[in-house]
């Protein structure tokens, strides 16, 4: 495999590999394969991605040089009635990642997100946010990148980065 990659922006017609990606991060733990029916096809995790993309959405998809698509990672602004597991108010965008199993370890992640956030701050976003299950090594990433934790609930924490 050559580990080359290139992030461009995501577009409308790349739902369908956000969606792969959101079933990516519901089963980071290994052993875990949630079937896509029942991840996507449930509300908590249907919302990261229905109707890509809306308004105020963006992200970045990583694509191989050799070609195919690697990994993704975007945001959307979640109403207070419907939020994700990493609502921490309005206006303030909540992310999600995901690399193809693949393609871990090769930095990929931390590009997607690092380009994420450097738009989401040119797009004028103070904050950002995001939520991690307890032992999932993504917490060390985000920590790195600058996120830290403002709330602990059952099992995962929401965790939030200052843009400016
Ligand atoms: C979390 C995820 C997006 C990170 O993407 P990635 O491309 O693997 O990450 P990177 O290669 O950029 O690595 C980022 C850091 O994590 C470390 N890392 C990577 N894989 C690791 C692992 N399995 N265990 C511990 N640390 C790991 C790397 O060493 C790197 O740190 P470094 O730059 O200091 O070396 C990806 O692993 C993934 O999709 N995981 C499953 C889904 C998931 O958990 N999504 C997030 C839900 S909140």
């Amino acid at each position: 495999m050559a580990s080359t990659f290139r992030l461009r922006p995501a577009v409308p017609a790349d739902g369908a590999f956000l969606g792969d990606m959101v079933v990516e991060a519901a089963n980071w733990r290994q052993g875990a394969a949630r079937p896509r029916h029942e991840v996507i096809g449930g509300a908590d995790h249907r919302r990261y991605v229905a109707g890509w993309m809306r308004p105020g959405d963006a992200g970045f998809i990583a694509e191989a040089t050799a070609g195919g698509l690697v990994g993704a990672a975007w945001y959307r602004l979640l109403p207070r009635d419907e939020p994700g597991f990493g609502y921490v108010g309005t206006g303030v965008p909540e992310l999600i990642i995901g690399v193809r199993p693949i393609w871990r370890a090769h930095g990929v992640g931390r590009a997607l997100l690092q380009e994420l956030c450097d738009h989401a701050r040119a797009q004028g976003h103070a904050r950002i946010s995001l939520s991690v299950e307890r032992g999932n090594f993504a917490a060390t990433l985000y920590r790195s990148e600058g996120f830290a934790v403002v709330r602990s609930g059952v099992g995962r924490d929401t965790m939030v980065k200052r843009l400016r």
